[in-house]
């Protein structure tokens, strides 16, 4: 299939076009690196030996949006680009507003424009803020709890609104819980820039040395050692089931909402000895106060992913800690945005370059 991958240069969506390119589907990815870096596109072309067709594209403009669609016919539209830092949406709201759902308006006008119909979209477990009971099911009470959470559950509406207005439209709406991990080879994972506000990539840079100690937040919760409990989920296995559910649309015609998580909840501690394990790093941490907004414990209950798409996540917490190891072991400063900016946007020229290559490329694949 065609498909097309709109923020697929960031965390998920890379690990998403690993697993996407190697299922055989033809993929363009569209991305503005507001939040990544051009060199992942180098790095997933070394990743699935295949070219990688890409077009510089910022959803905030329409005209950048359909001129994706000027091409061949795409089969399904995966839908990643989003801003996505709790804390950050708190200082900046409209920003997220305007990025997250004008984005996800301009992008739902040009498929429907386009006659594109099947749309597979990053949803969160935010959506059930502080839920009242765990394991989350996906009929629990939505409400959220910051304004990044609050687009989230806006778009969700948006394309809900959409399928109700259009039978024909498709959407597979994908809440994951706690991506963590990275690609197997080591040449693809998570890079956040500035302080890591999420736990996996705050270990991954105290076990490489680049910060002190981990705080972490609150050791009164009720939980089984008194830290925070969340459902951590290997991005390979998040990956893949972005390929289930285009499948799913595809056979199924159907829509769906589904909980991604491995249905298991690992506390803060627990998280950190099994880093510790597998790196075999020192993680020197304290015990702060609570940050606010945190939640006791959060997972999911993925039943019904597994009835409806047939997956469920295989990699456990040690597969999870070693992966994230492997690239922060390799690339202890990521993709290297800081320390080489200048490089980064003379290679965002060159991909910019392959990419307009890369269109016609994929022009000449729908014309013959
Ligand atoms: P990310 O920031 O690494 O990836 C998002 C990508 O979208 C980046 O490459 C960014 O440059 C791009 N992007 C953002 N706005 C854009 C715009 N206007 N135009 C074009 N490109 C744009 O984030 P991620 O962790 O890979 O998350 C991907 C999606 O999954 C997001 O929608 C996020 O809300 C959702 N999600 C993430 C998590 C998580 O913990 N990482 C959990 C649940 C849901
Ligand atoms: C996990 C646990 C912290 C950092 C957030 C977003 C959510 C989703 C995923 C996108 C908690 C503790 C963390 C640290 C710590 N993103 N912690 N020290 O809060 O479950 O979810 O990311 O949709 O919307 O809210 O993930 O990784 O931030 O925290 O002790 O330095 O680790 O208190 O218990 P969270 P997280």
């Amino acid at each position: 299939m065609r498909i097309l991958v709109c923020g697929g240069a960031g965390y998920i969506g890379s690990h998403a076009c690993a697993v996407l390119a190697e299922r055989g589907h033809d993929l363009l990815v569209a991305d503005n690196f507001i939040n990544s870096s051009p060199r992942v596109l180098g790095r997933l072309r070394r990743i699935t030996g295949r070219p990688v067709f890409f077009q510089q594209a910022d959803l905030r403009v329409r005209a950048d949006v359909d001129a994706l669609f000027e091409g061949p016919h795409f089969d399904a539209v995966v839908h990643f680009a989003a801003l996505k830092a709790v804390g950050d949406s708190c200082r900046r709201p409209l920003a997220y507003f305007e990025n997250n759902i004008s984005g996800t308006i301009h992008l739902l006008q040009a498929m429907q424009a386009a006659g594109a119909k099947r749309l597979v979209f990053s949803s969160s477990a935010t959506v059930y803020g502080d839920p009242d009971s765990v394991p989350v099911r996906e009929d629990a009470a939505l409400r959220t709890t910051n304004p990044y959470g609050r687009t989230k559950l806006v778009m969700e509406q948006l394309i809900g609104d959409l399928c109700e207005s259009d039978p024909s439209f498709r959407a597979a709406n994908l809440r994951y819980f706690n991506p963590v991990g990275a690609h197997p080879s080591g040449l693809i994972g998570e890079d956040p820039g500035g302080v890591p506000d999420n736990l996996m990539p705050y270990v991954s840079q105290v076990a490489v040395g680049r910060r002190a100690r981990l705080q972490v937040f609150g050791g009164d919760w009720p939980t089984v050692d008194g830290t925070g409990v969340r459902d951590y989920l290997h991005v390979m296995d998040l990956a893949r089931a972005h390929a289930d559910a285009i499948d799913y649309l595809v056979g199924e015609d159907r829509s769906l909402t589904v909980n991604l998580g491995t249905g298991r909840g690992v506390s803060v501690l627990e998280l950190v000895q099994a880093f510790a394990r597998a790196s075999g790093c020192a993680i020197p941490y304290e015990i702060v106060a609570r940050r606010a907004g945190d939640v006791a414990q959060v997972y999911a209950d993925p039943s019904l992913a597994q009835r409806l798409l047939g997956w469920r996540a295989e990699l456990d917490l040690d597969a999870m800690c070693r992966d994230a190891w492997r690239w922060q072991s390799t690339n202890p400063d990521g993709y290297g945005k800081a320390a080489v900016e200048q490089a980064a946007v003379e290679q965002a020229a060159v991909e910019q370059a392959a990419g307009e290559t890369a269109l016609h490329e994929w022009a000449a694949l729908a014309a013959g």
